[in-house]
């Protein structure tokens, strides 16, 4: 697999595996935690989660997934907005550590920015780094203002990514926030790069998909991680799937695919705002 260097110099594989919706139900915790470790085993070796998903439960089946594996993985989960005040922060990320079975996460995000002012969550997050509870810290759904608001806080210059929506058909950050972080060296971790698997996404993209000998699912990981400067986290729970999103690391588009691509999902021409979900 093909890997990343964030700032701290950790090198992560372009594709990793997201959890959102794991861990809701309980029948589905076995299977998911299975899911989870094939993906280890494919090399998708960068868990995203959060303790918003399935209120701690994608945590907990994430930890039952890395259970005497832990320094396989690159283990990345965020805080609530709600609870990012100076101390609530550190309770969540305490709480956090319990559910995923560990002593430190490698990556601490906060999910998306809300009313706590960003410098206590700042100050929170550089306490857990000095106590070892996280190595590294960064943002998500953070828009250009957002992020130069957050980056000139002192402490912040160490931040190492925001995860946004970025796939095919949600562009909007090529016009401003993804040059920015480029400059920046901030990597973007793009979320829902499968479109989360919509039907007709996947079916513009068969054309370029059959040249390839691919998926469109794998065309589209492939389009989201051909930035040097982006890697990505898609969710499966589907064995054979997994297989495939790994193997999407290896596709290289042509210039030919990607005018194609252009025609049927246009980059932005203008500054748009930030696309979530
Ligand atoms: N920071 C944020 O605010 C935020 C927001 C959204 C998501 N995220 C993170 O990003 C991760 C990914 O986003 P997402 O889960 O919403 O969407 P996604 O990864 O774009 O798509 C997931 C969907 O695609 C299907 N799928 C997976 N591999 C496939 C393949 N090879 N072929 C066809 N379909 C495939 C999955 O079904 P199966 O499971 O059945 O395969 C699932 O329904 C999340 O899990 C989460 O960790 C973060």
């Amino acid at each position: 697999m093909r890997r990343l260097a964030l700032p701290d110099g950790s090198r992560i594989p372009v594709i990793g595996q997201g959890t959102w919706r794991m861990g809701e139900r309980g029948a589905e915790r076995a299977a998911e935690a299975k899911a989870l470790r094939a993906g280890l085993d494919l090399g998708l070796t960068l868990i995203d989660t959060a303790e918003m998903y399935g209120n701690g439960g994608a945590e907990e089946v994430t930890g039952e997934a890395i259970a005497g594996r832990r320094e396989e993985v690159y283990l990345v989960t965020k805080v609530l907005p709600q609870n990012a005040s100076r101390k609530g922060t550190i309770q969540a990320c305490e709480q956090s550590l319990k559910r995923l079975g560990t002593d430190h996460v490698d990556l601490y995000l906060l999910h998306w920015r809300g009313g706590h002012p960003l410098a206590e969550t700042l100050d929170a997050f550089l306490d857990l780094q000095r106590q070892g509870k996280i190595r590294s810290f960064g943002v998500s759904n953070f828009d250009p203002a957002d992020l130069t608001e957050w980056l000139a806080l002192p402490g912040a210059e160490t931040t190492q990514t925001n995860q946004v929506l970025y796939n095919v058909t949600a562009r909007g950050i090529e016009f401003d926030l993804l040059p920015q972080q480029a400059r920046l060296g901030i990597p973007i971790m793009s979320y829902c790069p499968l479109a989360q698997g919509d039907a007709r996404t996947l079916t513009a993209l068969e054309p370029i998909a059959r040249r390839h000998q691919a998926t469109a699912a794998q065309v589209l990981l492939a389009w989201v991680i051909r930035h040097p400067h982006v890697f990505a986290v898609p969710k499966s729970r589907n064995i054979d799937r997994l297989k495939e999103n790994a193997a999407a690391a290896d596709i290289v588009l042509s210039p030919q695919d990607l005018t194609e691509i252009d025609a049927a999902f246009p980059p932005p021409k203008k500054a748009r705002p930030l696309e979530m979900v």
